[in-house]
C-alpha cells in the first residue's frame, strides 16, 4: 500500500485488516500514555488547501501517538499566497524529507495528481466534492462497535447534502463492501445528477425511512458549495430533512444517529438530537484517531501488505 486516495483503493480483506488494526490503536489511545514508537524518525505532513478541524487535528494527533514528526502546512500564511502552484509546493516540501502527506483540497482529484508529484504517500483527507476515506472508514468501524463486525444487510439512510458530499460518497462504497443496504434521503437537487456507480438507492422521502433503518447518518448542508441555492430555504429544508426532536422519537429502539461533523445545529439536525443518547457523533471523533493511525501505520511501516490494492 503506498498511497490511500479512495475507498476504491480497498478491498474487504483490506478494509477489514484496518478496522483490526484502528481497534488495536484503540487500546493504544486509552492507556496513560497514549503513544507508541511505531513510526519514529517519519515524517508526516498535514497540507490542508481548505478549512478543517477535527480532520487535521485527528491526523495530527495520530501521527503524533505513533511517534511521527508532523509537519503543518497553512495555506493562509504559506507562498500559495504569493501565487506558489500545487506541484512546486509539494515538490519543495518534499525536498525537506518526508513520508507521507496528508492533504485536503477543494478540487477533485488533487490527492491523485500529488501522488503522481511525489515519492511520498499520500492520504486523500477530503478532495472537493470527490472523496474522504478515513471518514468512510471511521464511519464504518463505528457502526461495527455498535453492531459488530457483521454488518451484512444492515439498513443505513444518509440524509441530506449528498450532492456535495465527498463523505456520503466514500461512505456509500465502504457501507456497500461491507454488506449494508444504502438509501440516500434528500430532494432531487441534493442528490448526485446519476446514481450509476452508486451502489444505493435513493428516495425523496424520509419519513418513509425513519421507522425502517438501523443506522441515519446526517450531512451538512455545504453552504461554501451553494447547496443553499437547491432548495427554497433553510427553514423548509429542516421541515422535509432536518432530523427534528419529533422524528427522532418515531426512528427505531436501535437506530443510530450519526454525522461527520461540523454540523449546522438546528438546520439538518436538532441540538437535541445531536447531544441525545442515539447520538454517536463525539464517538466517531475519538474513532477517527485510531482509524488514522490504522492508515498511517499500514503505509509507513512496511507492514506485511495484504488485501492493499494502491
Ligand atoms: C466533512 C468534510 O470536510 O468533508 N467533515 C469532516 O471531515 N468530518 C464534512 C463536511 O464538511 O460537512
Amino acid at each position: 500500500m503506498n498511497h490511500l486516495l479512495s475507498i476504491d483503493d480497498l478491498d474487504r480483506a483490506a478494509l477489514d485488516e484496518l478496522h483490526t488494526l484502528a481497534e488495536s490503536f484503540l487500546e493504544v489511545t486509552g492507556r496513560e500514555i497514549p503513544k507508541v514508537p511505531a513510526l519514529r524518525g517519519k515524517v508526516v505532513v498535514s497540507l490542508f488547501y481548505e478549512d478543517s478541524t477535527r480532520t487535521r487535528l485527528s491526523f495530527e494527533t495520530a501521527a503524533k501517538r505513533l511517534s511521527a514528526d508532523v509537519m503543518t502546512f497553512a495555506v493562509g500564511s504559506s507562498s500559495v499566497k504569493k501565487g506558489e502552484s500545487l506541484r512546486d509546493t509539494i515538490q519543495t516540501i518534499a525536498a525537506m524529507g518526508i513520508d507521507a502527506v496528508v492533504v485536503r483540497h477543494p478540487s477533485a482529484g488533487a490527492a491523485h495528481q500529488l501522488a503522481r508529484w511525489v515519492d511520498a504517500s499520500v492520504v486523500n483527507a477530503g478532495d472537493g466534492r470527490h472523496e474522504h476515506p478515513t471518514q468512510a472508514l471511521l464511519d464504518t468501524l463505528t457502526i461495527r462497535r455498535h453492531r459488530g463486525p457483521a454488518i451484512d444487510g444492515l439498513r443505513v439512510a444518509i440524509v441530506g447534502d449528498v450532492r456535495n458530499s465527498r463523505v456520503a460518497r466514500s461512505d456509500v462504497k465502504a457501507l456497500a463492501l461491507l454488506g449494508a443496504e444504502v438509501t440516500l434521503v434528500a430532494p432531487d437537487t441534493l442528490l448526485p445528477p446519476s446514481l450509476a456507480g452508486w451502489p444505493c438507492t435513493a428516495t425523496h422521502d424520509l419519513e418513509s425511512v425513519l421507522g425502517d433503518v438501523d443506522v441515519l447518518m446526517l450531512l451538512r448542508i455545504q453552504r461554501e458549495r451553494a447547496a443553499e441555492a437547491s432548495f427554497p430555504s433553510l427553514r423548509e429544508f429542516t421541515a422535509r430533512w432536518g432530523l427534528t426532536v419529533d422524528r427522532a422519537a418515531r426512528l427505531g429502539p436501535g437506530t443510530l444517529v450519526m454525522h461527520p461533523g461540523p454540523m449546522n445545529r438546528g438546520v439538518e439536525i436538532a441540538p437535541e438530537v445531536a447531544d441525545g443518547p442515539r447520538s454517536l457523533i463525539a464517538e466517531q471523533v475519538h474513532n477517527g484517531v485510531a482509524i488514522r493511525m490504522a492508515v498511517l501505520w499500514k503505509l509507513l511501516s512496511g507492514g506485511s501488505g495484504g488485501g492493499m490494492v494502491a
